[in-house]
């Protein structure tokens, strides 16, 4: 990374409900982002306009970036996140894919760039979602197999991937706490503008126990992916996901950790 104040940001699916909002943040904030790129897709009905508001400055979205950059944030498709892949490649840049419903051959690229940069593979760019996942490691662990765990997720009706990439990860979170749980335990809900809902539910005999987490503005995930970013940009080739950024902001001040 340059040894400038503000990060040189690359934001793939520019031009979609969350790529947008990023760029808006990142291009409000002069003092820590300079938005050098905005890419969508290649016959994107958005090319050629400016990917934030702002009377004096603009970035307007293209189908490809070609210059230097210190991160890429993708929130697009698979193939927008092979896009990103390559600029971030290309330019030693850090990763930060938002992007869900991958498949596992991209997943596996995603590990390989890992070993030459610094990859973020974030299903949910909420600090809150990160906090509940490891709630429901802790729940599943004390609470032991005699509780039947089920995850339900709701979202907007135009979200293309079900069971989300959060119902997923949560999922993990319960199974390294011990729990069983199968693929017909994840329950997705489509309809409407719910921005995003889950609950894991533990029951038991005479009780059960629920952790929910309800997104309420897709600010959350564009000021979220912009903070794992700042993070981001600062370590070590590896492949990281939110629960590190955490583990890093609980870091005691005067101890070494990975911020
Ligand atoms: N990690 C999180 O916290 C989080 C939160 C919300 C959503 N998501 C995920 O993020 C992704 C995007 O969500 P969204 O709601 O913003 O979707 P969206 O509104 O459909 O936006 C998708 C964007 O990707 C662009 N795109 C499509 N194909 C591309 C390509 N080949 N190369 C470059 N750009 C391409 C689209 O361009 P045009 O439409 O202009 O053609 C658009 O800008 C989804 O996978 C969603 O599940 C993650």
């Amino acid at each position: 990374m340059s040894e400038r104040q503000y990060i040189n940001l690359v934001v793939t699916g520019a031009s979609g409900r969350v790529g947008r909002l990023i760029c808006e943040l990142a291009g409000a904030d002069e003092t820590h982002w300079d938005l050098v790129g905005a890419v969508a897709h290649p016959r994107s009905t958005r090319l050629g306009q400016s990917s934030f508001s702002s009377a004096d400055h603009a970035t307007v979205i293209t189908p490809h970036y070609g210059g230097k950059c210190d991160l890429v944030i993708d929130f697009s498709t698979p193939a927008g996140a092979e896009t990103a892949i390559q600029i971030a490649l290309r330019e030693s840049a850090a990763l930060l894919v938002g992007t869900t419903g991958l498949p596992e051959s991209i997943v596996q690229v995603l590990q390989a760039a890992s070993r030459r940069i610094p990859v973020l593979l974030a299903p949910n760019t909420s600090i809150g979602v990160a906090t509940c996942a490891r709630l429901v490691e802790i729940a599943a662990r004390s609470l032991g197999p005699g509780y039947r765990v089920e995850i339900v997720e709701a979202h907007h009706s135009r979200k293309k991937d079900a069971p989300s990439g959060t119902a997923l990860m949560l999922a993990e979170a319960a199974r390294r706490g011990g729990a069983a749980i199968e693929r017909d335990q994840i329950h997705a809900l489509r309809g409407g503008d719910v921005v995003g809902e889950h609950t894991i539910r533990f029951a038991g005999e005479g009780e059960y126990i629920e952790v929910t987490h309800r997104a309420t503005s897709r600010s959350l995930f564009a000021m979220g992916a912009l903070r794992a970013g700042q993070w981001l940009v600062r370590q070590a080739p590896g492949f990281y996901c939110m629960d590190d950024l955490l583990s890093a902001s609980a870091a005691p001040a005067g101890k070494p950790g990975t911020d």
